[in-house]
């Protein structure tokens, strides 16, 4: 069963892969760099993988391509943390070196079996995509054991070329797998496989199936459970867009229900969207031996121009968050462990807010600000973000359309898309603002923008390339007031 040699430590591929990121680390132009997000030492950067907690630390594999800035065949790149902040490079997990995998090691997860932890992801060769398996003693290097469900396992009518994303998880006793697919009318679809040793793997069910994917599969599926509540997330690519929800050219959707996995089948109660920025897709998550459900996604977006790519890197992934439900909702809070970072504290209380207004010593690209707004008579009010002249980001509510919009329209440089996207600069959400006030706690990190309302109610995450720090408050055709702010710098 075994596909390729191994060194000691390694495949040839990853081996390669890492004394390339060795001998070209220096070249990496460091202007827009993260300092606490996860991103590639060197070349791209695309979905999180195998994201599970194992031998004592977190682990995030990625879709990686070291040799260069833009997507190419796909190896796994490894980080590990303890505390999702601060991020380890770890060898490189797999090379597309095998022989069923030569087009690509794509997306999957992790699953830790008897003391060893086994990836399953997709091998990808020009006319068919499988899901494979790879073991591990030590969680780093990691041997090939070959392709465990092929074209063969799919329900009738479906195209062997477009089938990945494998994410398993346990329930009664067995082993269940949800992998995207596409019809050969071109629906999205997602399978339910079931097993009891993660070698063997048996069709369940079509778990849904839909024409509202115009363009592709559900990518990236992920599954877990939340107090009782069964939660399926996707990534379907070219979703309707649908009022505000949906602009990006590829989404992010949470779906809440109960699954009958025997069966496989989704009684589906609610479906939202996950973020209602620019930059959020494939998220991925694991549960904590605390208890918690934590989620990671690719803070990027397809097709478009990437502005890092000339500084020799493109991709990262957003500050995990950790996963709660209120009110029947997925509610979404940055993890509790960024706030042992946060340094010099900076506070103000009840300012007037007319025109635009800057504070003393709140100004930064690394920072977390956490403020409320009583919106007043103010026609839009919000805050200015990696300000420098006439160039900023802007986050603020508009009365007129009673929505939260995230504009980043005026920083600098022109982001081009994807022509059935709307724009690249601009994206909205609906939040409650009924008792006239909005909550926004808003982490930058010196390219990146994260903003969570109203204590998680939504969230917009949306990358800004700036050479500003400044920040300022404003509002316009009216009042408002700044009931309160804290600011602090993140240190790591
Ligand atoms: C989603 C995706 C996955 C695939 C991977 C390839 O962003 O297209 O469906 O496995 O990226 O890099």
């Amino acid at each position: 069963m075994k596909q390729n040699s191994t060194l000691a430590g390694g495949s040839y591929g990853t081996k390669i892969a890492d004394l390339y990121i060795v001998h070209n680390l220096a070249a990496v132009n460091g202007t827009s760099r993260h300092i606490y997000h996860a991103m590639p030492p060197v070349g791209w950067m695309n979905d999180p993988n195998g994201f599970n907690e194992a031998f004592g630390k977190f682990h995030l594999f990625y879709q990686f391509y070291p040799f260069g800035a833009a997507w190419d065949s796909m190896h796994w790149g490894h980080f590990t943390t303890q505390d999702f902040v601060k991020w380890k490079l770890e060898p490189t997990a797999l090379a597309p070196d095998g022989k069923e995998d030569s087009g690509g090691c794509f997306s999957g997860c992790s699953v830790i079996k008897d003391g060893k932890m086994y990836l399953m992801y997709t091998s990808v060769m020009p006319d068919r995509q499988t899901q494979s398996l790879a073991v591990s003693e030590d969680g780093i290097h990691f041997e090939k054991l070959g392709v465990v469900i092929s074209g063969n396992d799919l329900p009738k009518g479906c195209l062997k070329s477009e089938f990945r994303d494998p994410k398993i998880f346990r329930r009664g006793g067995y082993y269940y797998l949800l992998a995207g697919a596409m019809s050969e009318e071109s629906e999205g679809m997602l399978l339910l496989y079931r097993s009891s040793d993660l070698m063997k793997w048996k069709f369940v069910n079509v778990i849904r199936r839909d024409n509202l994917t115009t363009r592709g599969i559900y990518e990236c599926p992920d599954f877990f459970e939340l107090g009782g509540t069964d939660v399926i997330l996707a990534s379907p690519q070219g979703y309707q867009t649908d009022d505000w929800r949906y602009e990006n050219v590829q989404s992010s959707i949470y779906m809440l229900g109960k699954l009958d996995a025997e069966r496989g089948v989704f009684e589906k109660q609610y479906e939202d969207e996950i973020d209602g920025g620019l930059d959020f897709y494939a998220p991925q998550t694991l549960k904590t031996s605390d208890g918690r459900i934590v989620m990671i996604a690719w803070m990027q977006m397809w097709q478009r121009t990437f502005p890092t790519a000339k500084h020799g890197w493109t991709g990262a992934m957003i500050l995990p968050r950790e996963l709660t439900l209120k009110n029947g909702r997925l509610y979404q809070s940055p993890v509790r462990e960024i706030e042992r970072y946060r340094w010099n504290a900076v506070r103000f209380a009840n300012i007037k807010l007319s025109g635009e207004t800057a504070l003393t010593k709140v100004n930064g690209t690394k920072i977390e600000l956490l403020f409320t707004l009583e919106l007043g008579d103010a026609q839009r009010v919000g805050i200015k973000i990696y300000k420098a002249g006439e160039h900023d980001a802007r986050i603020y509510y508009d009365r007129a359309r009673d929505r939260v919009i995230f504009d980043r329209s005026r920083m600098g440089i022109e982001i081009a898309h994807d022509a059935k996207e709307k724009d690249a600069s601009v994206r909205s959400v609906k939040v409650d603002t009924s008792k006239g006030l909005l909550e926004m706690r808003i982490f930058l990190d010196v390219s990146s923008c994260e903003v969570f309302l109203n204590g998680g109610e939504r969230t917009m995450t949306g990358n800004v390339y700036s050479e500003g720090d400044g920040i300022s408050f404003f509002a316009e055709g009216g009042n408002a007031r700044l009931i309160s702010l804290e600011k602090y710098d993140i240190v790591v």
